[in-house]
């Protein structure tokens, strides 16, 4: 045992990847399918907000981008439930446990979409925090997690361009349309920095995930670092970001900015946020409705397996 320990300690120090027949701590791949299933159930509930806004599209192109967009988060989230299995997780099991309220799924999308101008704000915002937390995840230990996200960020970009490309449309339109992005960027801003989780001193994974280099970065670094990204996309935009206190700060060669309201984030976590009841409530929907799916394919398993047998 001593000896497979000192293999996995040898792996991780030289920055190689751990791969699924690996030996690996219990507490490694528990943190792994802690991580990976959550961001999975992220990933496939991430779809409802903006799923919304498909058939309120203002034009087909717009249609089809959002269409394309939509998909590509299922994708993600199919790409990550297989990732987890190689773990040994269940991926109905994993789907039982977002369903029973028993995993969690990133609180930002517990929030509503009330107008188009958040289909633009989430691409910009949420998927530029995204793209800011996923990145270093690309050099994550554990290798199926590492390899899914190169693809995933490859698609998180247009993402985020294609939101951001929205927004300057809008804010070349009327006064009213340059309002309803101001109003959505207040909305999103804040629940937007929350994504990237508690500050480094309240959260219990970060120290054994940097030691284990499943993350690569602590949730404050990374927040910082997406604040310093969109200040300067924010001003190219036109928008003002709601937060006095945001300024840049040459000492630290950072941008300052006001503190977080971690009350609403822990209450969001627990499942009081403005959208959390509507959001599982779906998922649980589209589960039951599809279960005729997943007979009608286990039966012709079954078939199949049995016609081979003969
Ligand atoms: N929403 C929900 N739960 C959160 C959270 C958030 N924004 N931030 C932290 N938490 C939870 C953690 O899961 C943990 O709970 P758990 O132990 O029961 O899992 C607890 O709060 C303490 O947080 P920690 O910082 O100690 O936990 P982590 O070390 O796991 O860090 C994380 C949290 C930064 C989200 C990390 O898990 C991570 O980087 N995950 C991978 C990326 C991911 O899941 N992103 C979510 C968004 S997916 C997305 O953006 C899709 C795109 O298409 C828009």
């Amino acid at each position: 045992m001593a000896d497979l320990e000192g293999h996995f300690d040898r792996t991780i120090a030289r920055d190689q990847r751990i791969e699924p027949r690996d030996w690996m701590p219990d507490g490694y791949r528990a943190t792994m399918v802690r991580q990976i299933a959550q961001h999975a159930h992220s990933e496939i509930i991430g779809m409802q907000p903006e799923g919304e806004w498909i058939t309120r599209a203002p034009s087909l192109r717009r249609k089809a981008i959002l269409l394309a967009k939509v998909q590509d988060e299922a994708g993600h989230g199919l790409y990550l439930y297989s990732a987890a299995e190689t773990l040994g997780a269940d991926r109905a099991e994993l789907t039982d446990k977002l369903i029973e309220g028993r995993q969690k799924y990133s609180s930002i999308f517990n929030y509503p979409t009330l107008g188009y101008a958040d289909v633009g704000v989430i691409g910009w915002l949420v998927d530029g925090a995204a793209i800011c937390n996923q990145v270093p995840l690309c050099r994550s230990s554990y290798g199926p997690y590492a390899r899914a996200m190169i693809r995933i960020c490859k698609e998180e970009s247009f993402h985020q361009r294609q939101g951001y490309e929205l927004l300057l449309t809008m804010m070349k339109g009327t006064a009213d349309q340059r309002a309803m992005v101001q109003d959505a960027v207040d909305r999103w801003w804040w629940p937007s920095l929350m994504m990237f989780g508690p500050p480094d001193d309240a959260s219990p994974n970060t120290a054994r995930s940097m030691a284990w280099k499943i993350k690569r970065h602590t949730n404050d670094e990374l927040r910082q670092r997406f604040v310093d990204m969109t200040v300067p996309q924010a001003a190219v935009l036109g928008v003002t970001l709601p937060d006095p206190e945001l300024r840049w700060n040459p000492e630290r060669g950072h941008h300052d900015f006001g503190a977080i309201d971690w009350s609403e984030l822990q209450r969001v976590i627990s499942g009081d946020g403005p959208c959390n009841a509507e959001r599982l409530a779906r998922r649980r929907a589209a589960h039951e409705d599809g279960a005729w799916v997943r007979e009608a394919a286990a039966a012709h398993a079954r078939k199949a397996a049995a016609r081979a047998a003969r």
